[in-house]
């Protein structure tokens, strides 16, 4: 594959080959994952791995700018999706449209995601019909943590199903190019992907999904803060990264850095 992918390629890929995802929030990192991802998130989680955040509540439109800037520029293959933070979108689809389509102008992206089900429907409608593909994100949704009560699994219950599935319907209606169905029971969630007609991408939602996406500093090991169950470390480069730092500290501390491959001779010999 040669060209940038489009919404509409991720669109195709249902039941076909899995959809692979993972996050990046810099330059660096984007080059790293461009050529093994289909889609690249610019996640909201920004905020908590790269910003110290408590939770993603707290990330601005200002913050998603600059990070979709820079993960642009490190794409040329995969699809860039730009996360709409807390408080961007909820209050109206004028207000959603207004700010997707800064994100989308000033950082290149060519979608956004947004969290909600049902009551997120009509907004989805609207920013699909002016031009702004949509990635919807059902099941546990960060930012509505306060509400939800904590970052459980959602979806348990005969009733919670029902509605997870009525949120599911609502947003393949709306449009939505794609859905991320985040810590659900994994037969919900094959039972969400077997009723839809667009990809589900799962994280914490089981192997039956039609993709998967994880935050990148999870799975590299360098985000260490909490661990949950559906991350795996595919890497310990956190452990690596400390393991370096201490050998700086030590060498500098015995004055074996820098050695003398490190420096410059003196022009004229004293
Ligand atoms: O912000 C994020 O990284 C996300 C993914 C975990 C889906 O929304
Ligand atoms: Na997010």
């Amino acid at each position: 594959q040669t060209r940038q992918l489009m919404p509409a390629d991720i669109a195709a890929m249902k039941g076909g080959e899995p959809v692979v995802c993972l996050t990046a929030y810099t330059t660096p990192v984007a080059k790293l994952v461009d050529a093994h991802c289909d889609l690249v998130l610019v996640g909201d989680s920004v905020g908590m791995v790269l910003h110290g955040l408590p939770s993603t509540l707290g990330v601005t439109l200002e913050m998603m700018v600059m990070h979709g800037q820079a993960v642009a520029r490190g794409l040329s293959q995969a699809l860039m999706v730009i996360d709409m933070p807390f408080g961007s979108y909820e209050q109206s689809p004028q207000q959603a449209f207004a700010n997707a389509a800064r994100l989308m102008a000033e950082t290149g992206a060519a979608a956004v995601k947004l969290e909600g089900g049902r009551h997120m429907a009509e907004t989805i409608a609207f920013l699909v019909a002016r031009g702004v593909p949509v990635m919807a994100h059902i099941g546990l949704t960060p930012q509505s943590v306060n509400t939800l009560g904590g970052y459980k699994v959602q979806g348990r219950g005969a009733e919670g199903a029902r509605r997870m599935i009525a949120d599911a319907r609502a947003i393949e209606e709306a449009g939505a190019f794609s859905v991320v169905l985040e810590k659900v029971p994994q037969g919900l969630a094959r039972d969400i992907t077997d009723a839809l007609s667009i990809p589900t991408v799962g994280i914490g939602a089981g192997a039956g999904c039609d993709g998967q996406v994880l935050v990148v500093d999870d799975m590299l090991g360098l985000f260490t803060e909490f661990k949950p169950k559906f991350v795996k470390r595919f890497g310990e480069l956190g452990v690596d990264a400390e393991a370096a730092v201490a050998d700086y500290a030590r060498e500098v501390r015995a004055r074996s850095f820098p050695g003398p491959e490190h420096v410059f001779a003196d022009e004229v010999k004293k």
